[in-house]
């Protein structure tokens, strides 16, 4: 029988592992980075070395298909970048495995091989510019170029710079959704990225759907003045208003539904100095749950709250939404291929709702589209710790192999 190479597939994942790769084991890939374009480079090269034929669309999403092959195809893969400090499966993972796919089939000249492509996706962590998903959001011609085309990063440069540096022109970014005719389906193989595989022993898991990701920046005003002379009372204190949004802001969601889920990862006060009371003050929120009711009614729960707390500290407040990710749901035929495929190499998988965004979220919206997830050691992610059991890793791609061939056997 036909089955991937695992020592093949481990090496690719330690060698992509290095590019960008930091000393404490993590990996610093960020979207349209040096690092990151290298890691393209190295994926289209692996792509060619297969002797398949590799394609870098309008977004650097890199694609690979067998020679000559023109679709319809099952699309396969995940995204190459990473968060800062990240770990080394995030995405990797699954563009690896996807490869590691494609490559099996080809050198065991497998006539399904002609209906399988894989791809590596761009900037689908949106760390850089605090909106994911934009190269699956090109492929699928979702991508509003108007608010994309304002995004700066935090340095200050705005994305067209960003992608003429990688050599890519924000203007024709829009091509790459001429792709998304030639596409059948998707399946992607991901890590876990939270505790529960881990915890209850479970090797894989069919994905059921994706939470719904709301995420906005808070833009706070008070009154720059002395720290030394101004008496609390007469503050307005845009630092404080801030911290005190942060610091109820769990208290609030889990009073409205136990299982959604709310994170600041960025806050700054300006001016900022040691001496000064922040007149300024702005910080990143990003909600998630299932359900996209749930995420509208912690929304304003947030908002009236901030409004509170505005008015005790004497300070105003401005929101701007940056994205909003419904919740996906997988295909059901998709989610069958996948439960049978686990079967086909002898787990039983339960169905789990994914906490993290993925293109698969985007994917779905266009084409049947189906997940595979494996175990995270402790549950960790965008840290350098992630980690996931070789034994787990080899078997995921073993699985993704089965689910492909059974999605690209159904290809009319
Ligand atoms: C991507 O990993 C996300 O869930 O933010
Ligand atoms: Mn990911
Ligand atoms: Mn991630």
């Amino acid at each position: 029988v036909t089955d991937i190479k695992a020592e093949r597939l481990l090496a690719d994942l330690q060698t992509l592992a290095g590019i960008g790769g930091l000393a404490n084991g993590g990996v610093d890939r960020v979207a349209w980075s040096a690092a990151d374009v290298a890691g393209r480079r190295w994926f289209a090269e692996r792509i060619s070395e297969a002797g398949l034929e590799p394609h870098v669309d309008a977004a650097l999403n890199v694609f690979g298909h067998c020679p000559g092959a023109v679709g319809p195809f099952v699309l396969t893969g995940s995204h190459l970048d990473s968060v800062p400090n990240g770990g080394r499966l995030d995405g990797a993972y699954g563009a690896i495995a996807a490869l590691e796919v494609l490559r099996t089939l080809s050198e065991a000249n497998d006539p399904l091989a002609d209906r399988v492509e894989i791809v590596g996706f761009s900037d689908e962590e949106g760390v850089r510019f605090s909106v994911g998903l934009i190269g699956s959001l090109a492929l699928c011609g979702d991508l509003n170029f108007e608010r994309t085309a304002d995004l700066s990063d935090s340095e200050g440069t705005p994305i067209d710079a960003v992608l003429a540096q990688a050599g890519r022109e924000f203007g024709r970014l829009q091509d790459a959704a001429q792709h998304l005719s030639a596409l059948a389906g998707f399946l992607e193989l991901h890590i876990e990225q939270g505790p529960r595989m881990d915890a209850a022993g479970i090797s894989l898991a069919v994905v059921s759907g994706i939470v719904g990701v709301h995420r906005e920046r808070v833009r706070l005003t008070g009154t720059q003045n002395h720290a030394g002379t101004t008496p609390f009372p007469l503050r307005h204190d845009a630092g404080r208003a801030a911290s005190r949004t942060a610091a109820q802001l769990r208290e609030l969601v889990e009073g409205i539904d136990a299982n959604a889920v709310a994170n600041i990862g960025v806050m700054r006060f300006a001016p900022g100095g040691v001496n000064i009371v922040p007149g300024e003050a702005d910080f990143t929120l990003e909600l998630r749950h299932p359900d996209e009711i749930i995420v509208r009614r912690i929304v304003q729960a947030f908002e009236e709250r901030l409004r509170t707390i505005c008015d005790q500290d004497g300070c105003s407040a401005e929101i701007e939404l940056l994205s909003w990710v419904p919740p996906a749901r997988m295909d059901p035929g998709m989610s069958d291929i996948t439960a049978a495929a686990c079967d086909a190499v002898g787990q039983q998988p339960p169905r789990l709702w994914s906490g993290a965004g993925h293109d698969a979220a985007v994917l779905s919206r266009h084409v049947p589209t189906g997940m595979i997830f494996v175990p995270s050691i402790g549950g960790i992610s965008h840290a350098p710790s992630e980690s996931t059991a070789d034994e787990h890793l080899v078997l995921g791609a073993r699985a993704l192999l089965q689910a492909v061939k059974r999605a690209a056997a159904q290809i009319k």
